[in-house]
């Protein structure tokens, strides 16, 4: 059954406008955590010559992506796969990007380790490594909400909350990322955009 969230329709198109310039012409992306799915069929009907392979691990959240895609009779999005991104082998050996909006504040640090290790692992050479969401910097909040959306992701799970940038920014670099682009985004989110060396 399609679900629907809220923030992913208004923050589809500014993430959309940042991708475009920064994704290759033609090839595939993985889509990490697709959630409900409605990102990825923005993208995927915004950029035709590209193919898209969403992925999350939750059955519900799957079963929303395809009915989307179905539903839009995408012809460039794949079936969703399984895939957790804290696991040491994923279900894919190459893609010429890899997206995750909102992900690595909503799970334990394994899993932003584990999504910059398997970015790492299946990307090529100058493959992109795209990152939206909120961030602290230089170790502080960038606004109130940001702190209070921490305060309440840390109270519904001690393991999950708002990551440093620097903190996130050295991980990619020890797995062979550059530094990241950085682009303010609407609300108080941030795009990062690694490039594989
Ligand atoms: C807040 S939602 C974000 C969904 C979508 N990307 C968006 O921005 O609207 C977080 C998603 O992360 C997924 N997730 C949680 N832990 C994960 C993990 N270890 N690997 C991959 N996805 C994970 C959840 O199933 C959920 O769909």
């Amino acid at each position: 059954m399609k679900r629907q969230a809220p923030a992913a329709a208004r923050n589809r198109q500014p993430i959309l406008d940042v991708l475009t310039p920064r994704l290759p012409a033609r090839g595939l992306v993985l889509e990490i955590a697709s959630g409900s799915g409605e990102h990825i069929v923005h993208f995927a009907e915004a950029l035709p010559d590209l193919v898209f392979q969403p992925s999350d691990p939750s059955p519900e959240a799957r079963a929303s992506i395809d009915d989307w895609a179905q539903s839009l009779t995408l012809g460039n999005v794949r079936p969703a796969l399984a895939l957790d991104a804290a696991a040491d082998l994923w279900p894919l050996e190459c893609a010429n990007a890899v997206l995750c909006c909102n992900m690595i504040h909503i799970a334990p640090w394994e899993a932003a380790v584990g999504l910059i290790a398997g970015a790492s692992r299946i990307l090529p050479k100058d493959g992109t490594l795209y990152l939206y969401g909120p961030y602290r910097r230089g170790g502080r909040h960038t606004a109130p909400s940001n702190e209070a959306f921490d305060l309440d992701l840390r109270r519904r799970n001690p393991a999950w909350g708002v990551r440093d940038l620097e903190t996130v920014a050295s991980l990619a670099e020890a797995q062979g990322f550059g530094l990241p682009e950085i682009i303010d985004m609407p609300a108080n989110n941030l795009s990062l955009v690694f490039k594989r060396l």
